[in-house]
């Protein structure tokens, strides 16, 4: 009898025990709450909690007001963190406004001047409420993140603790860094892998292009003189209409569906024919990508979860750390101890960066 109410007994606290373990899971597979990665060395999650506590919240403050009166805004920073990462690492360098630096390049001339200065407002700000302290790249970095989550994407912790660059790089070097829209798949994944990045960050950083517009010129090439076949065959009659030709100045939404939303409709829009770049469409020219083009076009859950883990591996590529770099005082000037030259550092230059198109021609 003793035996058998020990044992119910030893049930009922391991029906206890398993049930609260699965109270427990079941959050973690919620789509915003997966694993993080863990943060490279001099990054962690919350850096500025004891040094200058209310940096995050100012930094999202700041952006609540930037877009509350015009969300599409968000695409604007998302995509200028993007290209300070992919050019020398996520140090703040393509914020510096120097004609040998990387604005003037041909990928950073469409770059939003709004949010080039919403990042100089955020700074100003943190500046006077912590000197010397929060620098610039993780301004871009928390704002980016921030775009993000206002535009309906998912809500996630960004490690900090970035340092500035002392330095920038030139026109030749950003061209050789980012990837350009007429890339076939391998000479992305080239780009990509270069920077610890890898299949799936490649389809699912792409993503990104649910928000946003591009320029006629980013995907002429698709047009003229043929149709790439892989157009549905309305939707590049009416590209053709609204970009009669190559124009810099003609811009068009990247995502047909829900243009301001950060979601996966990009994915639906993929299948279905209607994205604008080779970059995009060549995502479906293999059975791995295509494999996972088709389960993000399936779930917003899934891809909202991948996303927050691309994104930050993305955002942790050749940070500067700990003694290395600065805190800049102002986000588009290098301090006046800072070398003011364009880098020569040793960039990487994919094997297949002789691609037939140049951006020049397009
Ligand atoms: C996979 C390689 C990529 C290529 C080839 C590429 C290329 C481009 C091009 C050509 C444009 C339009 C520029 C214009 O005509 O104005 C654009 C826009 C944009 N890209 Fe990408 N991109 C890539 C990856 C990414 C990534 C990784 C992100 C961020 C995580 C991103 C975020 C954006 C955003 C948000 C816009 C819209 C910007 C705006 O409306 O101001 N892109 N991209």
């Amino acid at each position: 009898m003793k035996i058998q109410s020990c044992v119910q007994l030893c049930q009922l606290v391991l029906l206890f025990v398993s049930s609260s373990m699965l109270l427990l899971v079941i959050p973690m597979a919620n789509a915003d709450s997966d694993d993080l990665p863990t943060p490279v060395a001099g990054l962690s999650y919350g850096f500025y909690e004891k040094s200058c506590h209310k940096a995050e919240n100012t930094v999202k403050h700041i952006m609540k007001d930037f877009l509350e009166s015009n969300v599409s805004q968000a695409a604007g920073v998302i995509r200028l963190f993007f290209h300070d990462c992919f050019v020398q690492g996520c140090d703040g360098s393509v914020l510096i406004n120097d004609t040998q630096g990387e604005q003037p390049s041909i990928p950073n001339q469409t770059l939003r001047a709004s949010a080039l200065d919403v990042i100089e407002q955020i700074k100003a700000k943190l500046e006077s409420m912590c000197p010397n302290t929060v620098s610039c790249a993780d301004v871009l970095a928390l704002a980016a993140r921030e775009a993000i989550r206002q535009a309906g994407g998912p809500r996630f912790e960004i490690p900090t603790g970035r340092r500035d660059s002392l330095n920038f790089s030139n026109s030749t070097i950003v061209l050789q860094n980012l990837p350009a829209p007429f890339f076939n798949l391998s000479q992305l994944l080239s780009s990509f892998n270069s920077k610890g990045l890898n299949t799936t960050d490649l389809v699912t950083l792409s993503g990104a292009h649910t928000v946003g517009l591009a320029h006629c010129s980013s995907f002429s090439n698709r047009l003229r003189p043929t149709v790439d076949p892989r157009f549905n065959k309305k939707f590049a009659n009416s590209l053709i209409q609204s970009c009669p030709n190559s124009s810099i100045n003609v811009a068009t939404g990247m995502d047909i569906l829900t243009p301001n939303k950060f979601d996966n409709k990009y994915f639906r829009d993929l299948v279905n024919g209607m994205v604008l770049f080779d970059s995009d469409a060549s995502l479906l020219n293999d059975s791995q990508t295509q494999a996972i083009v088709q389960d993000f076009a399936d779930d917003n859950n899934v891809f909202r979860s991948n996303f927050t883990i691309s994104f930050i591996k993305m955002s942790m590529i050749q940070v500067l750390t700990g003694n290395k770099g600065n805190i800049r005082k102002v986000c588009s000037v290098l301090n006046s101890n800072s070398s003011s030259t364009a880098t020569t550092i040793d960039s990487y230059i994919p094997a297949e960066f002789d691609a037939p198109l140049s951006y020049a021609s397009i």
